[in-house]
C-alpha cells in the first residue's frame, strides 16, 4: 500500500526553541517512517513579512541544519526550501483564480498581519493562504502537521481544492490538520507567561542554539515561589512548568524524586528545594540540548554538504510537484507542447 503524504512548512524566522522540538519536530520525526514526508522551509512566505532578506539565507539553512540535528533523515524524507521548487509558484497563479478578496480579507491571520504592518499590505500578504495551499496540494497531501493556529489556513486550502475539483476535475484530495495528539505538550515560558515563543523575552526561550551556561542560566532564572504550603496542593502553572520539563528531559526516577518532595512535608514544612529542582533540570537540559546543538553548528559549518542535502530535497519535491502540475494543466487545458 502506499503511504500517505504527510507535508508541513516551517517559517524561517528566528531560532528554533525547544516548544518547536516537542510540539512540532519530535512528531515530524515520528512521522517519517509511517508517512511520506515532504517538509520545507518556507521563504517565500517570509517575503510578505520580511522583504528584507539579508538574514534570510542563512536562517534558511540554519533551520534546515536545525531540523536535521532534531532526528529529520533527509534520505527518508523530502527536506527542501520552496523556492527550490518552482513548479508551488504555478500552482499558486492557478488557486489565485479561484480565490476571492472577500475571502482572504476575512482570515486572521491577515487581519493581525494588516494590523502589525499597515505600511506594507502587500497582495502577497493577502494570498498568504493561497500560497500555503500550493504548498500542499502540489504534492497533494493529505496529512499536515501543524498547531492549532493554522486551522483556518488549512480550511481555505480544502476551500481552494474543492473548487478546484469541482471546476476542472477531482485532482486534489482534501488535506488535513494532524497530530499525534495524545501528546502535544505544551511548553510555557521560563516565567511561567504564555507559551515559549521566539519573538519575546529570550531569557524565558530555550533555544536548541543555546549554549551551556546560557541554559543553566536560564533554568536558573525561572520563576518559583516559596514553595507550596501543604502537601498535595496544587501547582501553579510556573511550577507545573518545571514538572513537564523535567519529564521531557529528565529520568523517571528524578521526576518521582520532585512529585514526592513536592507533596511531602517534614514537621509541617515542605521538603521541596526548587534551588535543587533547578540544578538538577539545568544539568538534564544541558545534556539534552548539547548533542543538538553541536549536531547543527556542525552541519552549518559545512555548508557544501547542506547544499547538497538540499538538492537532494528539490529533486524529490520538483518530482512529486511536476506529476502534480502536468495533471493540472491537462484539466484546466493548458498543455500546449
Ligand atoms: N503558515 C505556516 C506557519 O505560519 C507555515 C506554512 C507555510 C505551512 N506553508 C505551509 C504549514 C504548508 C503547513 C503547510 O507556521
Amino acid at each position: 500500500m502506499e503511504k500517505e503524504i504527510v507535508l508541513s512548512g516551517i517559517r524561517p524566522t528566528g531560532f528554533l526553541h525547544l516548544g518547536n522540538y516537542f510540539g512540532a519536530m519530535r512528531n515530524y520525526v515520528r512521522m517519517q517512517d509511517e508517512y511520506q514526508c515532504y517538509f520545507f522551509v518556507a521563504n517565500w512566505h517570509s517575503l510578505t513579512t520580511h522583504p528584507d532578506t539579508k538574514e534570510l539565507q542563512q536562517s534558511v539553512l540554519r533551520v534546515v541544519a536545525e531540523n536535521i540535528a532534531c532526528g529529520l533523515d533527509p534520505e527518508k524524507v523530502a527536506l527542501y526550501v520552496q523556492s527550490d521548487v518552482p513548479e508551488i509558484a504555478e500552482l499558486y497563479l492557478y488557486l489565485n483564480m479561484l480565490s476571492y478578496k472577500g475571502e482572504l480579507e476575512k482570515t486572521t491571520t491577515f487581519k493581525d498581519k494588516v494590523r502589525m504592518q499597515p505600511d506594507n499590505v502587500n497582495a502577497g500578504l493577502l494570498t498568504y493562504p493561497v500560497l500555503q495551499a500550493a504548498d500542499i496540494l502540489i504534492h497533494r497531501a493529505v496529512k499536515v502537521p501543524v498547531g492549532k493556529d493554522q486551522e483556518q489556513n488549512l480550511e481555505m486550502a480544502r476551500n481552494f481544492a474543492e473548487r478546484f475539483n469541482y471546476r476542472y476535475g477531482d485532482i486534489f484530495p482534501l488535506p488535513y490538520a494532524f497530530n499525534y495528539n495524545s501528546e502535544l505538550v505544551k511548553i510555557l515560558g521560563l516565567d511561567g507567561n504564555g507559551k515559549m515563543s521566539k519573538s519575546e523575552n529570550q531569557m524565558t526561550t530555550l533555544f536548541l542554539a543555546d549554549e551551556d551556561d546560557l541554559i543553566r542560566k536560564k533554568v536558573m532564572k525561572a520563576k518559583t515561589d516559596q514553595g507550596p504550603l501543604t502537601p498535595h496542593a496544587v501547582k501553579p502553572d510556573y511550577i507545573e512548568n518545571l514538572f513537564t520539563l523535567m519529564k521531557l528531559v529528565s529520568t523517571p526516577d528524578t521526576v518521582q524524586k520532585f512529585e514526592d518532595d513536592f507533596n511531602n512535608s517534614s514537621e509541617g514544612n515542605c521538603i521541596i528545594r526548587y534551588g535543587d529542582m533547578k540544578k538538577q533540570l539545568a544539568e538534564d537540559m544541558v545534556q539534552f540540548i548539547r548533542p543538538i546543538r553541536s549536531h547543527a553548528t556542525d552541519l552549518q559549518n559545512n555548508k557544501e554538504h547542506l547544499i547538497k542535502i538540499i538538492r537532494q530535497g528539490a529533486d524529490k519535491a520538483r518530482q512529486s510537484a511536476s506529476q502534480t502540475l502536468s495533471l493540472v494543466r491537462k484539466s484546466i487545458g493548458m498543455d500546449y507542447l
